[in-house]
């Protein structure tokens, strides 16, 4: 593993002069950021050494360097799923490769369903804590130690001072910007309206299939992180309906212009 992570470090350091300096993964129908990067290198991910290739197709798989408010940035355009079929450890690869690049902060974008019966369709939730549902962890298996410790902490997993920043931001440019608890599952499918209950009942405000690895991953080798959710379906009883992944990238692509300006206004700030 530790092999695979420096041979794909060295193949990128090959092709890209600047150290990147700040991470972002970019959930579905959330690329509008790209378009504000002054880009200047691309690498497609099935030309990285033990890097996973990207199924979905609403993702592209390319890693995207250059700059973004004054800072040099590496972006991941597409993730991985653990529904896809990869492994905890596929997941996550890109978050080690970009720590390896020189990387000080993640920044992470999801779509995912509203539990909280406050939220709407397009509004945005800054993750302050989550709950891991998923079925398998990316620290399992022997420890990485060159990587962090065996039993990382997860308390302030999401950076308070970059949270208080983003809402301060929201406020300014009159975003809606909830704070709330992102519940991670395993997908594909949606969930039904008894599990959609009991994630409110647990204490969950949204729902999704992402983030929470990546997550983990980047506090076990002490990144700070920050990740906001774009609500793209409601799940509270009222409000439940059938839902198509054309209505959740709608409702994430009517979100993407404040969800933009928020994410590179707190960049240039952080
Ligand atoms: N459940 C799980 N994941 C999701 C949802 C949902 O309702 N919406 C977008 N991602």
């Amino acid at each position: 593993m530790i092999a695979a992570i420096q041979e794909a470090t060295q193949f990128i350091q090959a092709q890209v002069a600047q150290k990147p300096q700040v991470g972002i993964i970019l959930g579905t129908g959330l690329g509008g950021l790209i378009q504000e990067i002054d880009i200047a290198h691309t690498i497609e991910y099935d030309d990285i050494p033990h890097f996973p290739i990207s199924t979905v197709e609403s993702h592209h798989g390319r890693l995207i360097f250059g700059t973004l408010a004054g800072k040099p940035v590496v972006c991941m355009q597409g993730r991985f799923h653990f529904y896809e079929g990869y492994t905890m450890a596929q997941v996550t690869f890109p978050v080690r490769v970009m720590k390896q690049l020189g990387i000080e902060k993640l920044f992470v974008s999801n779509a995912a369903g509203g539990l909280n019966p406050a939220y709407q369709i397009s509004e945005l939730m800054i993750l302050q804590d989550h709950i891991n549902l998923l079925p398998a962890n990316p620290l399992t298996g022997p420890n990485l130690d060159e990587m962090g410790v065996r039993f990382p902490d997860m308390l302030g997993a999401y950076d308070a001072e970059m949270i208080t920043m983003a809402l301060e931001i929201a406020a300014e440019h009159q975003i809606k910007a909830h704070q709330g608890v992102y519940v991670s599952v395993p997908g594909p499918n949606l969930e039904t309206p008894a599990e959609y209950r009991f994630l409110r009942i647990i204490g969950a405000d949204a729902v999704g299939m992402s983030t929470v690895p990546e997550v983990i991953v980047a506090r076990q080798m002490g990144l700070p992180v920050f990740a906001i959710s774009v609500i793209t379906d409601l799940c509270f009883p009222e409000a439940l309906k059938h839902v198509t992944v054309e209505e959740v990238i709608a409702a994430a692509q009517k979100a993407e212009p404040s969800l933009t300006r928020l994410m590179r206004e707190l960049i240039a700030k952080s």
